[in-house]
């Protein structure tokens, strides 16, 4: 095991088409129609549980966060802590106990019956550098998902589809919470995405990913995009990201390489916000290339083949 030094001070992101009037926005995806029918699970027990779990590891993130942290693995672009499995752990207790047989699928370890019906999708520390280096930017992501028949946008790769998302960011004391049907809200209050059009005036935020392909693919990217936007940020913690273009603070999110649990909560409550969470499979198990935006910006960022 080697150690990761943070920092001593705890200081404290289809189709958006344009016709001749403008560009138009997806319709907001309020997930009714395509809700599975099977669903035996009361989605705002969900939500709860899923908030639970979230503050739970929210506490230990904010409690560890300025300390020297055990690193499990380390790679050229990565790092795995010791803390990850910790909080992955404490997530499930609080999931199992409150959902038996729901299967539960994280970045740290699969658990549950594998093709169960639900399945909750986790990643207990999004934005592990940031947290590993002491910089209080990373949060709690977990969503719950159900098996859905058919192709629509909305299910993944493997058939699932998300019902409830859930992102806390314990440093500064915020959680974003979706249900299918219902609006998303940062701290309870209903949130949108911006109406911006025009890159000039836009944020975008851009994630590298973690290996050199990704990072091959993104630089010659981010060099000409850097020239058309307001501001492109990186800030590290993809859910975040998500959560942030759901919120209007961010107009959108770009990355190559994501895995499905950084992105099955944040994705779901920006969808559900009225943004448009665009996603292709990659070769990579559950891995995704995404371009989230407001629902209008989505083919002025296509990334080139
Ligand atoms: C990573 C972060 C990062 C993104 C990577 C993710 P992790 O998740 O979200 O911002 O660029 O693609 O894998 O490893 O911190 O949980
Ligand atoms: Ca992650």
């Amino acid at each position: 095991m080697s150690k990761v030094n943070s920092g001593m001070g705890r200081a404290v992101a289809e189709g958006g088409k344009r016709d001749a009037t403008g560009p138009k926005r997806p319709k907001p995806d309020r997930r009714d129609a395509g809700a599975p029918r099977v669903d035996p699970i009361n989605l705002k027990r969900a939500e709860k549980a899923a908030v639970e779990a979230a503050r739970s590891v929210g506490l230990l993130m904010r409690r560890h966060l300025a300390e020297t942290k055990h690193a499990n693995e380390q790679s050229q672009y990565d790092i795995k802590l010791e803390l990850d499995v910790r909080a992955q752990k404490i997530i499930e207790r609080t999931l199992r106990s409150a959902f038996p047989n729901v299967a539960l699928l994280g970045e740290e370890g699969v658990s549950g019956k594998p093709g169960a019906e639900h399945r909750w999708v986790v990643d207990p520390i999004d934005g592990t550098v940031n947290f590993a280096y002491g910089i209080p930017h990373a949060c709690v992501s977990i969503a719950l998902q159900a098996k859905a028949p058919g192709e629509k946008e909305s299910v993944y790769a493997d058939g699932y589809q998300t019902l409830v998302g859930v992102v806390y960011d314990p440093f500064v004391d915020e959680i974003w919470t979706a249900s299918r049907g219902n609006p998303p809200r940062l701290n309870g209050r209903v949130i949108k995405v911006s109406n911006r059009t025009r890159l000039e005036e836009c944020l975008v935020s851009i994630g590298f990913a973690k290996t050199k392909e990704t990072l091959e693919k993104t630089l010659p990217y981010f060099n000409q995009l850097a020239h058309r936007v307001r501001k492109i940020r990186m800030m590290g913690a993809a859910a975040l990201g998500l959560a942030y273009v759901a919120t209007g603070r961010l107009d959108a999110y770009v990355e190559q390489g994501i895995r499905l649990w950084d992105v099955a909560a944040g994705g779901f409550i920006l969808e559900c916000a009225g943004g448009e969470f665009w996603r292709e499979p990659t070769d990579t198990e559950q891995g995704y290339r995404m371009i989230a935006t407001n629902g209008l910006l989505r083919e002025a960022l296509q990334v080139p083949v």
